[in-house]
This record gives C-alpha cells, structure tokens and sequence, in this order.
C-alpha cells in the first residue's frame, strides 16, 4: 500500500499552488498519496505564512499537535515548508526539534531529495536558499481537476512596502519564460481547462523572457493565452497598482477572455499613509486606474486589500480609507489589522494605535465592506451571468452524502426528472462561479458541469446567489 502525505497550508493562493505542487512532486518520486487525514499520514507537511505575527504563531500551535502524533509514531516524518520557514529555518528546531524537514518557498521542488538525506542520516534537512530559476523546471506536470485551473507565472516581489515580509521570504520577483507559460496552459486546456487563474505576489509585473530574448508583459502574455483554443476565461491575482500599465488597461478592451474583475490592493485610502508605507502612489493615481478600467468595462468589479492601524494611523486618515472604499465601491474585500513583523522597515516605526482602537476600525470597515457586497449582489436579481459550472452544489453534495447510507433516497436525491432541458435529462443543484466571483446554485442538467452557461439570477443570499438556468454557452447574451 502506497505511503500517504498530509499537507496544512496557511496564508495566500499562492501558498495552496505551491501545496498541491509539493504533493505532485511527493505524489512522482516517492509515490505518496495525498490524504485529508493526518491520523493516516507517513508524512505531515505545513505550509506557512508569515504575513500576520497570528499566522505565523498557529505554526507551533500546529507543530505541538503533530509532536504527539510522532511520539506515538516515531517514522513519521514531519516537514516545515513556506515563509515562516524562509524565515525562520534553523530557528525553527529550536523550538520543535522533532521538525525533519525545513524548506522555503523556493526549494519545494527539492522536497523529494531533503525527505531521502533527512530518513538517510537520521537528521534534521534544512533548505531555504532562493534558487529562482529552477524550481518551475523541476515541477512534475499538473494533475488536472475539472476545467478551472491555477498557473503560477513569476514569484516574489520587489516592491519592499515597509509592513510587508513577502520580499524577503519569497525572494525578489522572478517571472517564468513566456514559452514556458504558453505551452503549460495550451497543457492544460488540451486536458478540458477552460478557466486559468495567473498567479504571482505581484503578477502584474510579469515580465518573461520571449525565445527571441525580447521581454513580455502580462497584457501580451494575455493575448497568447486567450488564443489557445479552449480557455474561455482569464483571471489574474494579485496586482500592484504601479504595474497597471497602459498595455494591461486596454487588455480589458482587447481581450473579452479577460474577467470584468480586479483585486487590485490599496491598503489605505490616506496619501500620507499610503506615502509612509511606501506604496508609490497616490489615491488619485489608483482613481484614475478605476476610471480608465470603467470606460472601458462599465461593470468592472473591484476588490482591495486593506490594513488598518498602520503606524501613525490618525481618525482622519481611516475616514480617508472608509469614504474611498465608499468612493470606489468595493466588492467582497480582505482587511487586516496591521500587526509589526521583524525585520521589515515598519518595524522600527512605533506601532501606537491601540489593538483595541484597530480591532474597532477593522469591524466598521469590513461591516461597510459586507454593506457593499451585498448591494452588488442584491443589484445582480434579474440579470443573466455567464457561469462556468463547477460541479454539484455545497447543499446537493451534503445530501448525496448523507444519502449515501440509503441507496433509495440516493437516487431521488440525485436526479430529479429534467424539466426544459430535453427529454430523459438528469438534473442536479449545481454551482459555479461569476465573473466577478460569486458562487451561484441553480437547477440543471449534469452534463452542464465543466460548461459555461447563462444563468438568470434569481436571489441574493449572503455567501451566495440562486439562479435559473438561461441558456447554454453557445447562446450569447451580449
Ligand atoms: N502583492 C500584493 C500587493 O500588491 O499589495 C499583496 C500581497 S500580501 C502577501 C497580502 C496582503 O497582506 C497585503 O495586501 C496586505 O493587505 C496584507 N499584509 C501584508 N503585510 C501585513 C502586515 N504586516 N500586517 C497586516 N497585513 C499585512
Ligand atoms: Fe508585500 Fe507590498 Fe509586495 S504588500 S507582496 S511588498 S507589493
């Protein structure tokens, strides 16, 4: 029987790409298994973030846990991968000596060589060097899962905001080779991928080395993918205002592929805040990137990262941030409450708002958030939506589970009699997404799961919207 993996991940997407890239590499060399369960894990691996001092405390949490599990099971290796350990590395036995394996980032693709040294010698491995430029080469081929798709393009970041550790625990920003990328998603859309997302901490600076030697920009790179026969839909996260080029602003008129969507992080919609934190650019200058986006695609929705309590914060300057999310109109956005990390510049700064004044701040911001999002949720009842279908619903699953005890009930649960979808068809509550990112159920046929269809929206709820079935994706609605 073939060993098994368990792997936990903490923080951004990029950390869950780079997980299930750590359980492909474990999955070609040593045959392992991903489970869900740890209790049947040979190997456990944590996948860290060390954005927030919070994040980067639930690791040991998470450690102490396992430290019982080896007690009871002393072959069970345990790994420590991500930015904590970028950070952290040795210093990381310290505090958990059972901890087999430290990897950063940048050498998960080595995985499978520290796991041989570590059982060999009997001895903790640690590697959180930065050697950019091969892992993407050493990554086996992606398992595919249905139509949707992640493809990582460039890693790090150089734009050193003072709050932020990203720059020195994932390295400066490295793109992939644009040939590279280019014959990746062809891959994948031969393999029934109709949706990429394009990943990297700051994927609008993309700039990949073309075989000519020339450099490409997200916005070309875009028009290739759009090209590849298949791929339907493009996503791309997440952006740095200052790369919002002009080639990349008229991609939204050039390229229908392109989702009317952008997260697009601000953090503070004060200047001197923005200038203290060294953003690099002005309130007006982000305006003038919405309005520019707006007259091209009227119903672009837009969503931020916000922090508040960042040094210095005063009242004004979080009345700045709330009437610009106002101002803006954000949808479903992420905010955080600022929290010093060491090393970074804002560590020198003194962090005097007071916790309890930050945690105050944060719930009228998100509560306006959540105000927000639902108006464009609510505005959304009537409309049709492209979707692209993903599978059966949360609730359809849960009864098909349930069900599975009773093979009677399972089969009035799962198909109910097709009403307007031809005659025998077997439909299902399915689920999908928007393009601006809402999940929405609606009634139909499975074999619309992997599809794109048009869907008339017919309730907002909080996490999600009801729907009909409209059309199938060869009738436009435009
Ligand atoms: N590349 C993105 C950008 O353009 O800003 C951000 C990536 S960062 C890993 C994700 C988010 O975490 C940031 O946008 C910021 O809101 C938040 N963040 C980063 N450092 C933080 C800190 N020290 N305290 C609180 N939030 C933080
Ligand atoms: Fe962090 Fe700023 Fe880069 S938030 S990831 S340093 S753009």
């Amino acid at each position: 029987m073939s060993k098994k993996v368990f792997i936990k991940t903490f923080g951004c997407a990029m950390n869950e790409y780079d997980s299930s890239k750590m359980a492909d590499i474990l999955k070609d060399s040593h045959d392992l298994e991903l489970t869900q369960d740890e209790a049947q894990a040979d190997v456990l691996l944590l996948n860290t973030c060390s954005v927030r001092e919070k994040a980067q405390e639930k690791v040991f949490s998470q450690l102490g846990r396992w430290r019982k599990l080896k007690a009871k099971q002393p072959e069970l290796v345990i790994g420590v991968g991500g930015c904590v350990a970028s950070q952290e590395g040795e210093a990381i036995l310290k505090r958990a000596n059972y901890v087999d394996l430290i990897f950063g980032p940048q050498t998960l693709h080595r995985l499978p060589q520290l796991f041989d040294q570590a059982i060999k010698e009997k001895k903790s491995q640690i590697d959180i060097s930065f050697p950019e430029i091969e892992k993407f080469d050493h990554m086996p081929e992606a398992r595919v899962e249905g139509a949707t798709a992640y493809v990582s393009i460039m890693e790090g970041c150089s734009k050193y905001c003072t709050f932020c550790v990203v720059p020195y625990t994932r390295g400066e920003e490295f793109s992939r080779p644009f040939d590279d990328v280019v014959a990746e998603i062809a891959g994948l859309a031969a393999r029934g991928v109709k949706e990429v997302t394009l990943l990297g901490q700051n994927v609008n600076a993309y700039r990949g080395e073309t075989h000519d030697g020339d450099t490409a920009d997200l916005a070309l790179l875009m028009h290739y993918v759009s090209a590849i026969d298949g791929i339907e839909r493009i996503r791309y996260s997440t952006s740095h205002p200052l790369e919002m080029s002009d080639s990349l602003i008229q991609s939204y008129a050039e390229i229908p592929e392109l989702v009317s969507h952008l997260h697009l992080p601000i953090q503070t919609g004060s200047n001197a805040l923005l200038q203290s934190m060294k953003r690099r650019h002005t309130t007006d200058e982000y305006r003038d990137i919405v309005r520019r986006l707006r007259e091209i695609r009227p119903n672009i929705s837009m969503s931020s990262d916000f922090i508040v309590g960042y040094p210095g914060e005063t009242e004004q300057d979080f009345k700045d941030t709330m009437d610009f999310i106002a101002e803006i109109n954000f949808d479903h956005s992420y905010s955080f409450v600022y929290s010093q990390r060491p090393g970074t510049p804002a560590a020198d700064l003194d962090d005097d708002v007071p916790l309890d004044l930050k945690k105050q701040r944060l719930a009228l911001l998100q509560q306006r958030l959540s105000q927000q999002s639902a108006d464009i949720s609510r505005k959304m009842v009537g409309s049709v939506q492209r979707i692209l279908v993903t599978g059966l619903s949360p609730k359809q699953k849960k009864q098909l589970d349930l069900s599975a005890y009773d093979t009677d009930k399972a089969v009035a649960v799962d198909f109910d009699a097709g009403a307007g979808m031809g005659a025998g068809a077997k439909n299902s509550q399915l689920t999908g997404r928007t393009e601006n990112n809402r999940v929405v159920n609606f009634t139909g046929n499975h074999d619309l799961i992997g599809t794109f269809v048009n869907v008339k929206i017919t309730a907002a709820f909080s996490n999600s919207l009801q729907g009909e079935f409209y059309s199938g994706h060869n009738h436009s609605i435009a």
